[in-house]
């Protein structure tokens, strides 16, 4: 290939969930040869356990640049971003910038960019919870704003995005990478000895993440939702691997005092999938967990009082239980009775999005 019709692009990682988003569409760029593809993780996770593990299990090779912002205030990781950003893209003039998901390192990337007028792709765009008080909300509307490309993963996104003006010529529904990336791990995750490890059997306890600022910044109510857990799981145990958001408000906050749960560090990407695989129920704040205990089939309550990910309620096995102890306790005592819905895989989540979103970039770009 001569070098005048390569196809240079930047992709951004920076948090834990879109380490699983970045990895099925460099494994498609590396597969098409006109692609030259900068690989630049903001840092904003930095933990070995939030994200170098998560290189080496789904085999991301290792960023060309790292820009170590590390955590802070909102405005303090944007402007650290933005300010890294900006002379990476100077540099390399790529001829687009490939953005997934909702966190502060999706939008500051994407700011740095169209002010220097290259054009962003957004991966996982028209998501909308319609609650601003939401800090990914902020991110997913001002990203999509300033999107060239807006790449949906269910039909509401696409109706969203529709709504807020964006032309109908920039939208593609093109699935979920994330399930893709589900897809391409699921045999491997289910070879993990995770239960063995944890003492758990199959279909005998319950898996539970949270990090949502809402639920574990006040720690008044995070001690309310601890305790239901806590009696959730005299009846099944409730295993937790609990986000370092999480512990800091525990440790500074409730004393160190954590709930009498199975309480353990962030799992790995296929110890965590093989963990919900088996689960007989999912509590969750967390945006992926919702999308992926729907195609795994895994009933999930999800402790928010709404979701941008719609079609996991009304195709697939998510309810939204909401903020409130006891509607979660009654949730969860409702499908360990045995009362789950069914569901079924959306349109389009078959483990080939990051395929179809390359096709686009290759027919735009070439
Ligand atoms: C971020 C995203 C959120 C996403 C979540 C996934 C934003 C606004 N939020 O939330 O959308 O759902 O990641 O996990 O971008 N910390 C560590 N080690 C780490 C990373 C974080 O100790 O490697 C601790 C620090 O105390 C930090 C806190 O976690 O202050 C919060 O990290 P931050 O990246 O600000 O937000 P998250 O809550 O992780
Ligand atoms: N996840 C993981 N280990 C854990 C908890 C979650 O690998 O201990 C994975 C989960 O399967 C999903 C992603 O992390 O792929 C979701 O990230 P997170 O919940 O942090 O962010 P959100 O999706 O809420 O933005």
């Amino acid at each position: 290939m001569s070098e005048s019709s390569a196809i240079r692009l930047m992709a951004i990682a920076g948090a834990r969930p879109n380490f699983m988003k970045i990895a099925p569409l460099l494994a498609e760029f590396a597969g098409r040869p006109r692609f030259e593809v900068f690989l630049v993780h903001t840092g904003q996770h930095y933990d070995e356990l939030m994200s170098d593990g998560f290189f080496r299990d789904l085999g991301i090779r290792a960023p060309d640049a790292n820009l170590a912002v590390g955590s802070g205030t909102h405005a303090e990781m944007t402007a650290d971003v933005l300010r890294g950003m900006e002379p990476l893209l100077s540099a390399h003039r790529p001829d687009a910038l490939i953005v997934v998901g909702d966190v502060n390192s999706t939008l500051a990337a994407s700011l740095a960019a169209v002010k220097l007028d290259i054009r962003v792709a957004h991966i996982e765009a028209g998501l909308r919870s319609s609650d601003r008080g939401m800090p990914e909300e902020i991110n997913r509307i001002l990203t999509d704003a300033m999107s060239e490309w807006l790449f949906v993963t269910e039909p509401s996104g696409r109706e969203n995005l529709l709504r807020e003006g964006i032309p109908a010529e920039k939208i593609h529904f093109v699935g979920n990478v994330m399930i893709d990336t589900l897809e391409a791990n699921l045999a491997r995750a289910r070879q993990m000895d995770t239960l063995e490890r944890l003492g758990l059997a199959p279909g005998g306890y319950v898996a539970l993440t949270l990090h949502r600022p809402s639920n574990v910044d006040d720690p008044e109510h995070l001690a309310r939702l601890f305790a239901v857990f806590e009696e959730i799981h005299r009846d099944l145990p409730v295993v937790f691997p609990v986000h370092p958001r999480t512990r800091a408000v525990i440790e500074q906050q409730l004393r160190g005092k954590t709930p009498e749960i199975r309480i353990i560090e962030p799992l790995g990407y296929l110890d965590f999938l093989r963990l919900m695989a088996d689960a007989r129920l999912v509590l969750t704040d967390s945006g992926g967990v919702q999308e992926e205990t729907t195609v795994l089939g895994v009933p999930c309550l999800t402790m928010r009082e709404n979701t941008e990910r719609p079609v996991t309620v009304t195709e697939g096995t998510n309810q939204i239980v909401g903020r409130d102890p006891v509607r979660i306790r009654e949730g969860a005592r409702r499908i360990l009775s045995g009362s789950a819905p069914e569901g079924r895989i959306p349109e389009l989540w078959d483990g080939a999005a990051a395929k179809r979103i390359v096709d686009v970039l290759e027919r735009d770009l070439g």
